[in-house]
């Protein structure tokens, strides 16, 4: 355990970080540790981590001492923000500033930043096919992860840019799943079009991050994505079909309507649909499968995340 090389985990009690944390503690041979970062070392999700082997260790995104001392003694960070916690994209970028200057200061050998694209470099502000969200922004949640990518090129720190796909868990969290229409009749309802949609089983994204870590220096530099399959609406409505036992439709949401749902980000969430749609190629295209499944050999499609997690959709 002292020889191993620790690996700072950001969003431990999460979803993509908690994922790295149980890939790395559950390979008993591994030449890494994680060292889970949150700012509650006393819930009931760090202890959990803790039994696992894994150090529990305190760090707010907020906070730069903290992430500096959270940073210390370690090899590898893994690098994710939340958006969802302030929906700020000025925010976001502001905290990933600080945990690039925290990591370049402590001197670590490899970031995987968590990033998604900056949407502008498609579509500019000027483009009038969606709103401008936030004065500068089409979809924030996208944009300030692309954009805060110069923060790691600026301290010129040794990192993989790490291009994740959309959680199928939204389908059980997020209201992605199928919804009762007044038929009484199951339906996806998403603003997709017939286009296709990456998606992927958010324990893969840390099963994936886990790999690009003990690959060393091979993706230093590279932006990678992955994505466990790529979907169209009623592709996914049939693979639920199969999996519920009972007839499940798909209905194209148009993009305004979807923004104007009404939940917080839905503006957001709807942008980011039409971006996807828009530039399907290059958006699947940049999630390949066969690498990512290469990449993770454990990799699982829809079909194979769907016979684990089925049950857990609730279906309203
Ligand atoms: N949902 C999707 O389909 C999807 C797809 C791709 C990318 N993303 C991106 O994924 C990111 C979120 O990652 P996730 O889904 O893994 O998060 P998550 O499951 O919501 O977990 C976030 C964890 O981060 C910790 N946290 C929150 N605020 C923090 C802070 N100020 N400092 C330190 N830790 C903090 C919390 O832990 P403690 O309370 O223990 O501190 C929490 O357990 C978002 O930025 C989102 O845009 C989402």
């Amino acid at each position: 355990m002292a020889d191993k090389k620790v690996i700072a985990v950001l969003g431990a009690t999460g979803a993509q970080g908690g994922g790295l944390v149980r890939a790395i503690m559950s390979d008993k041979t591994s030449e890494f540790t994680a060292r889970a970062l949150t700012r509650n070392v006393n819930s009931d999700k760090a202890k959990a981590l803790k039994e696992l082997g894994a150090e529990v260790v305190a760090a707010d995104v907020d906070n730069y001492e903290s992430l500096k001392s959270a940073f210390t003694g370690a090899y590898g960070v893994f690098a994710v923000t939340f958006f969802w916690e302030h929906f700020s994209a000025d925010k976001e970028q502001e905290q990933v500033n600080m945990i690039a200057k925290a990591a370049k200061e402590i001197g670590i050998k490899h970031v995987i930043w968590s990033t998604l694209e900056d949407t502008r470099k498609w579509i500019p502000l000027s483009d009038n096919r969606m709103p401008t969200l936030q004065e500068k922004y089409k979809v924030p949640h996208f944009d300030s992860k692309g954009e805060a990518e110069k923060y790691f090129a600026e301290q010129k720190l040794p990192v993989t840019y790490l291009l994740t796909s959309g959680y199928w868990e939204n389908m059980i969290s997020f209201g992605w799943g199928p919804t009762r229409g007044e038929n009484g009749k199951l339906a996806v309802n998403l603003p997709l079009g017939d286009r296709k949609l990456p998606g992927i089983g958010v324990e893969d994204i840390g099963k994936s991050a886990y790999q690009i870590f003990k690959r060393g220096n091979e993706f230093i530099g590279k932006k990678i994505g992955i994505a466990g399959g790529h979907l169209t609406g009623k592709q996914m409505a049939e693979y639920l079909t199969k999996a519920l036992g009972e007839e499940v439709g798909y209905n194209a949401v148009p993009f305004d309507v979807y923004r104007g749902l009404g939940f917080p980000g839905a503006d957001d969430i709807g942008n980011m649909f039409q971006f996807k749609h828009d530039f399907e190629e290059y958006f699947c295209g940049a999630r390949d499968l066969k690498f990512s499944k290469s990449l993770n050999p454990e990799l699982k499609n829809f079909d194979e995340w769907l016979k684990e997690n089925v049950s857990k959709i609730p279906l309203k």
